[in-house]
């Protein structure tokens, strides 16, 4: 199987609030592919981030798609919210559903992209049922509710295992460093969620130049 592209989706998480309209252009200005939006209500992880309203103030200032990751218990209740925001790809926690089939119906019938994620200590056996079902499987390197936490390297090999039966899109998302880059892309993932190391960066376009590997 060839290669695929590698694609950049910085996290607004690690982004100044104070600007963050400008902080989004700039993104995309230094070549971002996707913009992610990182969603937490305080009880699936212990903070609370943004909601469908973030979406909507951004959803005019960028062209590109808008990456939702739901880290959010009872998803089924913010899809249409989120949807009408703005959001272009849909991610949802397998951890946190009852009926990821109902779920993923409603996703679905919205027409948007749909991606389901694992946490690092959650098996990639949780997804053996909807996998056929799903655009994209995200794949933590952190233990999801906060930005700037170290990769957790021994979750390479779950992302290898994947990228061995999954041909669809792989993101990974959590600690991900312009010297970890590579290991995460070689594992097989082709899209990387990217924070602290873009928005805590001077140059943002050397920053993502260099997570492509270029
Ligand atoms: C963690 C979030 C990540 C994270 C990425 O719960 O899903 O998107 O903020 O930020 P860094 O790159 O700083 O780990
Ligand atoms: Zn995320």
């Amino acid at each position: 199987m060839m290669a695929k592209k590698i694609l950049i989706a910085p996290s607004i998480l690690s982004a100044d609030f104070s600007k963050l309209g400008k902080e989004v252009s700039d993104a995309g200005a230094a070549g971002a592919d996707l913009i992610h939006v990182d969603v937490m209500d305080g009880r699936f992880v212990p903070n609370i981030t943004m909601g469908p309203l973030v979406v909507k103030a951004i959803r005019p200032v960028t062209g590109l798609p808008l990456d939702v990751h739901l880290m959010i218990a009872e998803p089924e209740k913010f899809i249409g919210p989120f949807v009408d925001a703005g959001a272009d790809i849909v991610t949802f926690h397998i951890e946190t559903c009852k009926d990821p089939e109902g779920l993923i119906a409603m996703i679905r019938k919205t027409g948007k992209r749909l991606g389901v994620s694992v946490r690092p200590k959650t098996p990639l056996s949780a997804l053996d049922d909807i996998l056929d079902k799903v655009d994209m499987v995200l794949v933590m390197t952190v233990e999801p509710g906060f930005g700037g936490q170290s990769f957790m390297k021994d979750v390479l090999p779950k992302i290898k295992k994947l990228r061995s039966y999954f041909t669809k899109d792989i993101e990974v998302d959590g600690g991900i460093t312009i010297e970890n880059a590579q290991d995460a892309a070689a594992a097989g993932a082709n899209i990387l969620v990217v924070g602290t190391s873009i928005f805590a960066s001077k140059d943002y376009k050397t920053a993502i130049k260099k997570l492509k590997g270029l």
